[in-house]
């Protein structure tokens, strides 16, 4: 039985369907990646499945159980959480409170008292490499902080799964390759991923598998090879980018190997980002979240 099992889930915004019908599954221990144009819909269909948004239609089965209307609390607690594409810190708390808060609202936090959470909070910023910044405020961080501090309050939530909304985002090529063994670290340690990212050869180093989202609709889902030279998805999204990537894909069969690491890219230094090359959906937002 999968993971999670998603079946023609749906969101309209008025009259714009920002996820149009998509089913989706993911496996335990799995590592996914979630591509497609500024726009798709990757950000909705992740609110969607963390309980920040309500789905027009469609359902989500979570280890068999139906989670489509649960609250985004509950899923926490049983073991789904996210990061932001744009980080969400709480301002007036510090890095080690932020933190906190996760461990006493995971899968685990009933079980501890905040004494006990604020331990678990420091071991998880030791293992992102923040136990440095414990005791700043978010502000202080850097754009690379900032996402650490995303994934060190998700991980502290103990999760089964997680969905990592463009972790990469801003980062320099040093950066992006610290960041992408530190999400290797995460799925070394049994934690399932679905993970955001317009960075093409990183979606290919990190990933079992790839699904592309365009204008709501699942356009691919395959290996990185398979989707790469997918012609529908080259001209939605990949455009001239195209060769580059599937060469890449070409040269990483057999699939994916913990010790591969983005200097093996093509473009090293300067991460080939496929929405540059895409034009950008300019629909109002209801919230705040990009
Ligand atoms: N809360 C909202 N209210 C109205 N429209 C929204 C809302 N959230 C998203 N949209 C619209 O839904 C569509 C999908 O947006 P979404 O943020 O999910 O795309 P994305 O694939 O994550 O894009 P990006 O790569 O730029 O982050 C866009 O047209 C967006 O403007
Ligand atoms: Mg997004």
């Amino acid at each position: 039985m999968p993971l999670l099992n998603v079946s023609g889930l749906t969101k309209q915004f008025g009259g714009l369907t920002a996820v149009d019908n998509v089913d989706f599954t993911i496996n335990r221990g799995e590592i996914v990646g979630l591509i497609g144009p500024n726009g798709a819909g990757k950000t909705t269909f992740v609110d969607l499945l963390t309980g920040g948004a309500v789905p027009t239609a469609g359902k989500i089965e979570y280890d068999g159980r139906n989670i489509t209307r649960m609250a985004n609390h509950d899923r926490c607690r049983l073991g789904l959480a996210r990061t932001y594409q744009i980080p969400q810190p709480f301002g007036r708390s510090t890095v080690l409170e932020n933190v906190t808060v996760g461990a006493l609202f995971g899968s685990s936090g009933r079980k501890l008292s905040i004494a006990q959470a604020r331990i678990k909070a420091a071991e998880t910023l030791e293992a992102v490499g923040l136990s440095g910044s414990m005791d700043a405020f978010p502000s202080a961080l850097t754009t690379a902080g900032l996402k650490r501090l995303e994934l060190a309050r998700c991980l502290a939530t103990a999760p089964t799964l997680v969905f990592l909304d463009e972790p990469l985002g801003g980062l320099n090529s040093t950066e992006v390759k610290d960041a992408l063994a530190l999400i290797r670290k995460v799925r070394d340690s049994g934690v399932t991923i679905l993970f955001i990212e317009h960075i093409v050869p990183a979606v290919l180093a990190l990933s079992d598998r790839v699904m592309v989202l365009a204008n709501g609709r699942k356009l691919a889902e395959g290996s990185g090879a398979e989707v790469t030279q997918d012609p529908k998805v080259q001209k939605a999204y990949l455009g001239d980018l195209s060769a580059t990537a599937s060469r890449f894909a070409r040269r990483r069969r057999p699939p994916v190997t913990a010790g591969a690491t983005v200097e093996t890219m093509p473009g090293e230094g300067n991460p080939v980002v496929g929405a540059t090359a895409t034009p950008s959906m300019t629909v109002q937002r209801e919230t705040g979240q990009p």
